[in-house]
Order: structure tokens, then sequence, then C-alpha cells
């Protein structure tokens, strides 16, 4: 029984037992509903109501449940969009170690016949181990999925932790992320006890693209892969950007579980399966070694198709007593083995290489090629690296060239076939000058003088300045929300833009008359651009582009300066002994901020209302205690990485530091300190310790 109306719109009912009961069983209904509808859409795909249907469930049982605010439970779909951002992640201890693969090999693609060396090697280890007892031996093989390892702990059937793997002893507690995981049950029924389940967390290569195009239109920086992308994710505080990133998850394994309810890894799938906790279709039990090495090899083309990063194979001895009889190495279990395909290649022929312009000036070369099917997408450019590169390659115009794509987005050459260069192939010659402002151009060499990067050293390059907005209004620099690469293009199309500053002076009228704008937007993008003068010092600086100068050394700058004015009075000698900076970089800074067009830039920016002092960060420091205090970090910290303290310190008006001297006046030490401990005792400098550190930090 529902309480909807023929329009759809709920009605409030008064809260008699009567009503409440009827509610409670439709909430009941609607929450099995909506599970088993989530799981036809993310785990089977094969949705059987629409999407529109689907949602009016959702807002039905958000509607009663807010009615009846005592009927939540932790368990509901209403409760997957994300809680309240966390402050960082707390650890916990593994009910069971958390082990990983060591035995990992690489298939040998010439050597496949049938039996690559080193899987008979690990068959008669096997064999061995089990003292010939192998009646029964079973192998049950299993993609390998490159992810992020997870543990989840049901208890009574409800989801209440999810740990990564950590150290294999203890992982970072990332549960309010996990609830976000369509495919991950919150709540299983007929689950024994304890039940902890292992698996990885990934992300489609569809669902990587889409977030890496939404991550470039934001002048955010772009993952790299989907493990990246995925593990980037899992390490964000706030849940309710995790909600949005749609990650999937299969499960590989188990922890602790009470009471012991199987006897071998197969049999535990298929009891999850039922569970409704997503398992690999394409997993399978074998009974001799020829039908797994069969499997690894056909495997290997099937797995273009998939939509998800699978490098390898993991093959497991299937029954849980021969598996506690092989026993584990100090790392890893005896009775596993991983397979991993190499990358895949693709052979075409080079075009053409155009050389890029980046924010520093840098040059990159990009090959263009015939197109070609690589790893389930066509492939028309490939990354060169830099001239030294192309040397080393000796990498021509008109040769037929091996690329190849390991999970990142950029494929590369990594082969040329030389045998099948035509007469008429021609070397590349590095550009002498940018290929875009005709600017001069500088080249970086190595030790061993191996040419490892070139740029284009104008300081008005119009190809470096596109680059350089596009990083200005990036999310870690000042955060110009609607800033993104196109609204960019078209300023700089309408010649609206020829400084950083002329962005303070954009009015929304001018911008409403760009193609795709409207009022609203246009008022929006104004006032985002407004807000980022309050950005304060350190982002301010990081902002530039300053070649050496990313937010880290920004932030130490802006603690040791405080303004850019003082910044701008030192000299290269000062600037090298600020700790973390050295001469390189001092280098650097010291041209650019004495250069006429660095000059320029920060006259104008200060012109235009940017605050360049402080850092804004650091909000009110004068009422924290750490205030002005230069602190060292030691040891690993168990609520915090190191960067996430650091930017907490900083923003308390702290400095941190790498090394322990007489300037130190705190010294935070986690575990397994070294020797920072003993220097600052010997100083008698306040050592914290962790405890101490969250009993100061929430005063
Ligand atoms: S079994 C003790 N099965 O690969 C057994 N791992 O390189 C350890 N992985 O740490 C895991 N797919 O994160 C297993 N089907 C699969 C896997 C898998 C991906 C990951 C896992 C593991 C890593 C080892």
């Amino acid at each position: 029984m529902s309480h909807v109306h023929p329009d759809g719109k709920l009605n409030s009912m008064p809260d008699t037992p009567a009503n409440r009961t009827q509610a409670q069983s439709r909430i009941n209904e609607l929450r099995q509903a909506i599970q088993k509808h989530n799981y036809r859409y993310y785990v089977e795909a094969a949705p059987v109501i629409s999407d529109g249907r689907f949602d009016q469930l959702l807002e039905e049982l958000q509607e009663l449940e807010r009615q009846y605010p005592d009927l939540v439970t932790a368990d509901s779909p209403t409760q997957r969009v994300g809680g309240e951002p966390i402050e960082g992640f707390v650890t916990h201890e593994h009910a069971r170690p958390m082990l990983s693969i060591d035995n990992t090999y690489k298939l040998q693609h010439e050597a496949s016949e049938k039996s690559p060396n080193s899987m008979l090697a690990w068959y008669e280890r096997i064999v061995k181990g089990l003292e010939n007892r192998t009646d029964g031996l079973a192998y049950f093989c299993e993609p390998k999925i490159d992810g992020v390892a997870i543990s989840l702990r049901y208890e009574e059937g409800q989801l209440v932790r999810a740990l990564t793997r950590g150290d294999g002893q203890r992982g970072d507690d990332v549960t309010a992320n996990i609830r976000t995981v369509r495919a991950i049950p919150l709540s299983i029924q007929e689950a024994p006890s304890v039940l902890e389940i292992r698996g990885e967390v990934f992300m489609t290569f569809s669902g990587f693209a889409s977030l890496n195009r939404q991550r470039a239109e934001n002048g955010e920086p772009l993952f790299a892969n989907p493990r990246n992308a995925t593990a980037g994710s899992l390490k964000q505080l706030d849940p309710k950007i995790v909600a949005q990133r749609n990650l999937q998850f299969l499960a590989h394994g188990r922890g602790e579980i009470e009471p012991e309810s199987y006897t071998a890894h197969s049999a535990f799938l298929a009891a999850i399966d039922r569970m409704r906790v997503p398992t690999s279709r394409h997993a399978r039990r074998l009974e001799n070694i020829e039908d797994v090495l069969d499997f690894i090899e056909t495997f290997d083309t099937q797995r273009a198709d998939l939509d998800y990063p699978v490098d390898g194979i993991v093959v497991k001895v299937d029954a849980y007593d021969q598996q506690e009889a092989l026993g584990y190495t100090s790392k890893a279990p005896r009775w596993c083995i991983a397979y991993k395909y190499a990358a895949e290649q693709g052979v075409t022929k080079l075009l053409r290489v155009d050389w890029q312009v980046g924010k520093t000036g840098k040059l990159t070369p990009r090959a263009t090629m015939e197109p070609v099917l690589l790893a389930g997408t066509t492939v028309r450019h490939a990354t060169l690296h830099n001239a030294g590169n192309i040397a080393r390659l000796d990498v021509r115009i008109g040769d037929t060239v091996v690329i190849e794509k390991a999970g990142e987005i950029i494929p590369q050459v990594v082969k040329v076939n030389t045998d099948q260069r035509p007469k008429t192939a021609e070397p590349i010659a590095p550009p002498r000058h940018c290929p875009v402002c005709k600017g001069e151009v500088e080249i970086e060499i190595d030790k061993e003088e191996n040419e490892t990067g070139r740029f284009c050293t104008n300081p008005e390059c119009p190809a470096q300045f596109r680059e350089k907005l596009i990083h200005f209004a990036g999310r870690n620099q000042m955060d110009i929300d609607g800033l993104g690469e196109k609204l960019i293009d078209q300023l700089l199309e309408a010649e609206l833009i020829e400084h950083f500053a002329d962005l303070y002076r954009l009015k929304p009228t001018t911008l409403a008359g760009l193609e795709r704008m409207g009022e609203k937007s246009a008022q929006n993008v104004v006032d985002a651009i407004a807000a980022s003068k309050q950005r304060g010092l350190a982002r301010g600086l990081a902002s530039l582009g300053i070649r050496h100068v990313g937010s880290a050394t920004a932030r130490t700058l802006a603690a040791e300066f405080g303004d850019i004015g003082a910044l701008m009075e030192a000299d290269e000698a000062r600037l090298a002994e600020v700790s973390d900076v050295g001469p390189v970089v001092a280098a650097a800074l010291h041209t650019y901020l004495h250069s006429s067009a660095g000059r320029e830039t920060i006259a104008l920016l200060r012109g235009a209302g940017l605050d360049l002092t402080g850092s804004q960060t650091a909000a009110s420091p004068d009422d924290s205690p750490l205030a002005g205090k230069t602190i060292v970090l030691t040891g690993s910290l168990e609520s915090f990485t190191r960067n996430q303290l650091q930017e907490k310190l900083e923003a308390l008006g702290a400095k941190v530091t790498s090394s322990v001297s007489s300037k130190t006046d705190l010294l935070i030490a986690g575990a397994e300190p070294g020797s920072k401990l003993d220097k600052a005792r010997q100083l008698g400098i306040t050592t914290w310790d962790e405890r101490q550190l969250l009993k100061e930090l929430n005063k």
C-alpha cells in the first residue's frame, strides 16, 4: 500500500500506530525493490525499469523517511548519496592480514608453448607442497582487475566497515566512500554473522574517460589511468564527490568469516553471488593445469572487449584445506599466482610530429599516425616525450612504429621497425624556435648530456599563455569554477584576455555575449573570478605556472616570506636558503620574479585587487597555539597522510620544515620515527605523539 496520490504527490499522514505500521511495510517493500533494481542496473547491467521509475521509487522512500525519521536505517538506499565530509582517514587493523600476490609473471607471448616455465614451476611447487596429496586439486582462474583492493566487513548482515589494504595489517577506513558504490550491498540477507569480503574497486574505461573530460573542462589535472582515478576517488574526504565517480566492485576473496561456512574459493564466491555481491562472470574453476594455460591465453583476446582494465589472470588453488596446507610466505599466499599480460601493442605508420607548447614553455613532440585499433579504442596520437627519446628510438616520419598502451591515456611509441623503413623516411628535426611564437628555444640536458627537454623562452608566447590560463583557473590554484578550457579558448579567440589580470575586468555582459553562455552562468563565472582574489599568496604563486614552483613549494615560500613584496626583495641566495627550495628552483623563481613579464604580471594582479599576502588557507592563524611555530614531521601517522597534516598545520599558521634544527619549535612523531626524534631530544625540542597531536588539534 502506498500513500501516493493519483497525481504522484505524497500525502502526509498523521502519525498513528496504524499509519506507522503501514509506512514501515511500504518502506521495507521499497528498499527491497530499490536494492533489486540497483543490482539489475549496476551489477547485471540489465535494468528492467526505466530510470524515471527508479527515481520515483527512491523519492517515495525518501519522502516516507522524511515523515518517519526514526525509521531511517544505515542500510537504506537513501543513505548512499554520501554523508558529511570527513577530516581525514582513521586506520583500523584487519581481522586477518590482507595479503597481496608476489608471484607475478609476465606472459611470454613468444614462449607460448602452452606451458610457460614459471607456471610449471609453480605447479611443481604446489604438488611438492601438498606432499603429492593432489586428489581433487582444482584451480580457480579470475581476471586480475587493475583497481584498488578493499576489504568489506559485514556484521549480522550489515556493512560496518570498509578498509583499504594499507600495509596489510592496518588499512584506511574508507567506509563513507565505499557506501556510495552502488554495486556494493549495504546489507546482506542470510549472511554468516561475520563476513569479510575482499575485492577490487575500479573504474570502467568509459567512466574514466568521462571523468577526465569533465576535469579537462574544469581545468583540473587529468588522471593518468583508471586505477589512479579510483585510488584518487577513494582518498576523497567528501563522499558526495565519490558518489559521482561511478566506482565498480568485484569480489575476489575473503577475510574473517564467522562461523566458517565454506570449503572452497569457488563455493565461497558462488555463495556471495547469491547474496548479490558482484563476482566476475569470467572466472572459471578448472581441474588441470593445461586448461589453466589455455584459459590464460584465450582470455588475453577477450579482455579487449571489456570496459574495464584487466592486466592479467590470477590463479588460485580452489580448496581451502589445500590452500592452508600450502600456506604463506611472509608476504603472500603460496596457493596463488598471477600472470600479467603484456601491454597491448599496435603497429602503424608515423605520419607527422607536432611540438606542443606547455604552460612552462616545454615543447612536447606528439606523433600523428595512421589510425590503429588498440585496447578497444582507435588511436591516432602517441607521445614521443622529448627530442632525446626521438634520437634514442631513431624514429623518422614515414616509419612503421610499434605503439603501446599500458593503461595510460596517451599511448607511447616504443619501437621502430627499421627493416620496413621507406627510402623517403625523414628524420625529425627538433624545433630551434617555438612552433607557435617563433621564440628562442632553450635545451635542457641531463648529466649524461642526453636531451631531456626543450623550452620556448618567450614569456609572451600565446600558446604558453593558453596553458597558463588553464592552470591559473585550476582547482589547486585559483580554483575558478566555470572557467575551463572551452571558455578560456573562447576568451582568447575574442581577444578579451591578454594577461591573467584581464580576467578580473570581465563583465557579465561581455561574457553573456559569448556562445553557449547564458546571463546566469556569465554572472556565476564573474563571481567565481572575483572570489579567487582572496586565495592568498601560496595559491597565487602556484597559479603563475613558474617552472619548478608547484603547490608545495609555493606554500613553503608563502610561509617563509608572507607577502609578494618580501619575496621580490629576496635575492637568489636568500631564496636558495629556504628549506626544500634549493639552487635550481631559486634560480627559476628569481628569474621569473625579475623578468619584465613576471614583474608586469604581478603588478597587474595586485592592481586587480589580488591578495598576495599570507596564505588564504591560514584563515585565522592567530587563534591557534601552532601559529608561527616551525614544525617537523617524522614517522608514519595513522590519521593523516603527510600532505594532509602539512596542509592542516599550515592552515593553522604553522610552518612545516623537513629537518630538525635549533629553529624547530615542535616535532610530531608518528610510528617508527627514526633519527629526527633523537636529534629533537638532544636539542630539547618539544615532541608530540599522534594522540597528543589529535588532542591539540581538537581543542
Ligand atoms: S587475490 C591473497 N584476485 O591484484 C590474494 N587479487 O597484484 C590476493 N587483484 O592485491 C588477492 N584482481 O588488489 C586477487 N581476481 C583477483 C584480483 C586481485 C585484482 C589485485 C589485488 C591484489 C593485486 C596483486
